[in-house]
């Protein structure tokens, strides 16, 4: 088997992938190789696939971050993420990463188009980890050893608006992670904060917490470290929640989109080497 061809994008995120058959299954080389793309550039494309949720399903299955469990069969759930013609209002249209409430955050979602508008409905990711980069080294102390509290009680009533919602009982989740995490395979350093699920930081208050938390929302959501995804049949992205935010751009009412997700499960974060002990300790 011919090794996968890497494409970059551009400069600081963002990857296409060629030479793989997601119908087939795939040899370990391989997904060690699209690993390390995921790692190396927070989200990478694959075009032409034919990708039924089974094989989803199965492709998620041989993914796993050092000292995580696999997801058992039963675990692999496919999401389907829709907006109808009469609806306004989209799913994951605003900067976030996929579950950074739970005690154990994604660590990979792997998204396939099955119906698109006619035109737009792009999904835009951008880099936490430039975005970490480029603070100052003063600024980086001072995050280095913060936590902030991640809850998913504002999406849910936002969600609750949805007609596909109406009436789901979610539960109210949250978990504190820290704001600087280290890569569990890469080791890089990048920022763990996004604005549809950190709320504030441990020990302040909302009020203290909003003008930093503000700050570094805008920070990461600078052009710089973006790279847009224009979907076409058969094209399926896999992103890296522990070191990109994405956004779903909602600018095609009156037409229909479906996309299938499967969720990678990712590693306690303390775990992986990312408390703030260990990223004050580590160059
Ligand atoms: C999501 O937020 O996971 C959905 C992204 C998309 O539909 O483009």
């Amino acid at each position: 088997m011919d090794d996968i061809s890497v494409t970059r994008i551009n400069g600081l995120i963002g990857a296409e992938i060629g030479n793989v058959d997601m119908s087939k299954d795939i040899n370990d080389r391989t997904i060690e190789q699209i690993t390390k793309a995921l790692a190396e550039n927070g989200v990478i494309f694959f075009r032409d696939q034919d990708l039924s949720a089974d094989r989803q399903r199965a492709f998620a299955r041989r993914f796993a971050l050092p000292g995580a469990k696999r997801a058992p069969v039963a675990d692999a759930q496919i999401t389907m993420i829709e907006k109808e013609e009469q609806q306004l209002k989209n799913v994951g249209g605003g900067w976030h990463a996929d579950q950074t409430f739970n005690e154990v955050p994604s660590w990979g979602s792997i998204l396939a188009a099955k119906v698109l508008p006619s035109a737009g409905g792009d999904t835009v990711f951008a880099s936490l980890a430039a975005a970490y980069d480029d603070l100052s080294e003063g600024m980086k102390t001072q995050l280095e050893t913060m936590r902030a509290e991640h809850n998913n009680e504002r999406v849910i009533t936002s969600m609750s608006l949805l007609p596909q919602y109406a009436g789901a009982k979610a539960k109210v989740v949250k978990a504190t992670h820290p704001v600087v995490i280290r890569h569990p395979i890469t080791g890089r350093k990048s920022l763990f904060v996004n604005r549809g699920y950190t709320t504030h930081f441990e020990g302040w208050t909302q009020e203290e917490s909003a003008p930093l938390l503000q700050y570094l929302f805008q920070k990461c959501e600078r052009p710089e470290y973006q790279v847009r995804l224009k979907w076409r049949p058969g094209t399926v992205a896999f992103w890296d929640n522990l070191q990109v935010l994405h956004y779903a751009v909602n600018d095609y009412h009156g037409e229909r989109r479906v996309m299938q997700r499967v969720s990678v499960s990712g590693i306690r974060l303390d775990r992986a080497g990312c408390t703030a002990a260990a990223c004050v300790s580590q160059p």
